[in-house]
């Protein structure tokens, strides 16, 4: 393999079939190493991908002092020697995860200073949820010179409702109330399966979390938070994005440590698709079937069909016979990765009404986020660029579908949220060359 890699080579037209193992949940692994500043002992995590976000991450705690210790797929964070409160933008490589930094760092020194965020280019991701979250918790927060300030001796529970139950602004929330005097409580929040992993771990390091009816985390600040291990959740979609290359590329594979839990939506959409699956024990087994049905579908919070698996499955129903409606309610720009795929032989449109069966707060307001896609259309080869992580999963089965040699760019954005993404295809039989 070269040092560094520009492109990948992907010769379509071969099923893949056989077996693959899921990797730990990029977006639980990289909160639980932030969270792992909250104690005063070591963290060890172990189910850890080795992704670029995560690595990205690590980097950014090291840069701030903590000592971070990596042997494979586990992780050990010792937060004892972390010596400073600014996040500097170099330290954070433009992720999003500098954000959840600001109740640690307030705990520990009363204040905290992160850079503007990065992250996919899928809408424009305010963060005024956090702040006026943590603002209700007694922080004073400041916005200047591509910085967030955030100060206050010690941070208080509160109640806090929040206008949209983003992951993020849930996870800030509960870091900061884990060790807040007093009990928060925080409604109308996200619910998903990375942050009830993170709840546990932090149940492990000794705080006092519950998740009530109705999208409620409770949560009992306590003075102090020790050490612990955990194991991080496989990555729910890493393990849709498999099924799916099954189904489209007429093959076979078993998805081990793929859990029906975390995964319910997505099988019933897939179901309703016309893809086989079997679930077992240890994982779930995806094949294919000769013809696909079109489906209308909407993108949710969770428990609902998650954002995350909208691109492969609209690269999915490029080959359902008949119209399918996907439409995007979570982020306002997530459909911009179909112009390449209509250049690709894809019969895609995009639209900015509320598609489907119900509206959106997205509605009137000209964001193209609902989409029709008319199948089944084969797909020529071409060279695409990948324009964000999620895309980049859709662009690769495209290439794996296409007749001939597909040259795919940009592949430093899939890699920074899929372990060995290239081994795991070679492995299922898949012919892709890097550059
Ligand atoms: C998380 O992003 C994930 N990222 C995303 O995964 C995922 O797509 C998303 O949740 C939704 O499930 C990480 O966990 C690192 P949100 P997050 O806040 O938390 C609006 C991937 O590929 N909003 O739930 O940033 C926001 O603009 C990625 O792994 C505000 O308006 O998403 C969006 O429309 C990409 N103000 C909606 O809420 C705020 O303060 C949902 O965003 C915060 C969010």
């Amino acid at each position: 393999m070269p040092d560094k890699i520009n492109a990948y080579l992907v010769q379509g037209g071969n099923s893949l079939k056989g077996e693959v193992l899921v990797s730990g949940a990029k977006n639980a692994a990289t909160k639980q190493l932030v969270a792992a500043l909250l104690s005063d002992e070591p963290v060890i995590l172990h189910n850890v991908p080795q992704i670029g976000d995560v690595s990205a991450t690590i980097e950014m705690l090291e840069g701030l002092g903590v000592k971070v210790t990596v042997d494979g797929s586990t992780v050990t964070v010792d937060p004892r020697t972390l010596n400073t409160s600014q996040v500097s933008e170099a330290l954070s490589r433009k992720n999003r995860i500098p954000v959840l930094l600001m109740g640690p760092l307030i705990h520990r020194f009363g204040e905290a200073s992160i850079p503007a965020l990065g992250g996919c280019k899928i809408g424009p991701r305010p963060i005024d949820i956090h702040l006026a979250g943590l603002e209700k918790m007694g922080a004073e927060v400041s916005e200047g010179d591509g910085y967030y300030k955030a100060k206050c001796k010690k941070l208080k529970a509160a109640m806090i409702e929040l206008r949209f139950p983003s992951v993020m602004a849930t996870e800030t929330l509960i870091l900061a109330a884990a060790k807040a005097k007093g009990t928060t409580v925080i409604t109308n929040a996200a619910v998903e399966p990375e942050i009830l992993d993170t709840a546990k771990l932090l149940q492990s390091m000794g705080a006092i979390i519950n998740l009530e009816t109705n999208r409620t985390w409770v949560i009992q600040g306590v003075e102090r938070l020790g050490g612990a291990e955990h194991s991080v959740i496989p990555d729910r979609i890493e393990a849709a994005s498999f099924g799916i290359a099954a189904a489209l590329t007429k093959g076979s594979i078993f998805v081990r440590d793929a859990r029906q839990d975390d995964l319910l939506s997505f099988l019933n959409a897939i179901r309703r698709v016309g893809v086989p699956f079997k679930v077992e024990k240890d994982g779930i087994l995806f094949g294919h079937a000769d013809e696909y049905h079109p489906v209308v579908l909407e993108t949710d919070t969770h428990p609902g069909f998650m954002t995350d698996w909208q691109q492969p499955f609209v690269m999915l129903l490029t080959q359902a016979k008949g119209v399918s409606i996907v439409h995007e309610t979570i982020f306002e720009d997530r459909f911009g990765y179909t112009e390449a795929l209509v250049k690709m032989g894809a019969n895609i449109q995009l639209h900015s009404d509320c598609l489907g069966s119900k509206e959106c707060r997205f509605k009137h307001q000209n964001f193209l986020h609902s989409c029709i896609i008319s199948g089944p259309t084969p797909l020529k080869s071409a060279d695409i660029c990948i324009p964000d992580l999620r895309a980049g999963f859709s662009y690769l089965l495209a290439a794996l579908m296409a007749d001939g040699e597909s040259r795919v760019t940009g592949v430093e954005l899939i890699e920074r949220g899929y372990a060995d993404i290239i081994g795991k295809l070679q492995t299922l039989g898949a012919k892709i060359n890097v550059e």
